[in-house]
């Protein structure tokens, strides 16, 4: 334990905050993993300091333990782009700017779905895959990944693919969410994830589907009644993965190796 190389992952999810301590050696999480609710309209403000409340309680406010925070939006140069479960205040809004500004200190800072895919990448499920891997959370929305011969394409937004003929796009009709307000149960939900994962497969014949989100941990539920050309399996991490990522994407610029290139890149893409 004494040569880890450590930081600290929060991922700001729809619903939920979370974050821990995690040796970026292992991928391993060093502390309990703290969570908050999300507060309510998920304005800057709030959002701010339900983080604060998540660093405070896990002991590590000060500036010395690197920092990387996930957020459910598209990220690019330090700016969130979009808002489909926050406030709409974050669109076009200086966000890591805001963060450091806010808790006196260096974050990195890109999309929760994205961060999650450098940590299937490094420590799990796509740790030697070649060619193309989708990693889909499936949560309050649904995030993705893409990630071609172990390189990150940041920003993909596959939640948000149009259903034909209709308004509400796949997210509002397949994210966890959806089965939990319609009260859908497996099969019913399954039905929905698979004309999702049938479109993705379509569109982009990837080698592997990778699914993760807190619902991933029920994955022998859902996964078997699909029928895809394509091999899905849950993320190792399951819903840790963001925290995972974040905590890497922390390192990335560090200097250190220890986060592989994915997260680099993602970095480079992501930062302000
Ligand atoms: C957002 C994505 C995010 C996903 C999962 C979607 O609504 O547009 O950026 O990755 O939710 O949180």
């Amino acid at each position: 334990m004494s040569n880890a190389i450590t930081a600290v992952g929060v991922d700001i999810g729809g619903t939920g905050i979370k974050g821990a301590l995690v040796d970026l050696k292992t991928g391993v999480l060093l502390s309990d993993r703290v969570k908050v609710r999300t507060p309510a309209g998920a304005e800057p403000d709030d959002v701010l300091a339900a983080v604060r409340q998540v660093l405070d309680t896990l002991g590590v406010s000060d500036a010395e333990v690197p920092l990387g925070v996930a957020f459910p939006a598209i990220v690019k140069h330090g700016r969130t782009l979009s808002a489909a479960n926050v406030a709409h205040t974050w669109i076009g809004f200086e966000a890591e700017k805001f963060f450091e500004d806010g808790l006196g200190r260096e974050i990195h800072f890109a999309n929760d779905a994205d961060v999650a895919g450098v940590a299937e990448l490094r420590f799990g499920a796509a740790r030697d895959a070649a060619g193309l891997t989708i990693l889909t959370t499936l949560g309050t929305g649904i995030g993705s990944a893409m990630i071609h011969d172990g390189v990150l394409i940041p920003n993909s937004e596959l939640g948000h693919l149009q259903r034909a003929g209709e308004t509400t796009d796949a997210e509002a009709y397949a994210a966890y969410s959806a089965m939990e307000r319609e009260n859908l149960d497996w099969p019913q939900w399954a039905a929905r994830l698979q004309w999702y994962y049938s479109h993705v497969e379509f569109l982009f014949s990837p080698d592997l589907f990778i699914v993760g989100g807190g619902v991933s941990k029920h994955a022998d539920q859902f996964l078997p009644l699909l029928d895809l050309k394509t091999p899905i399996v849950p993320a190792v991490h399951r819903n840790n993965a963001g925290i995972i990522g974040a905590a890497a994407l922390a390192l990335a610029t560090a200097g250190t190796d220890a986060v592989g290139g994915a997260a680099d890149s993602l970095a480079e893409a992501t930062t302000g």
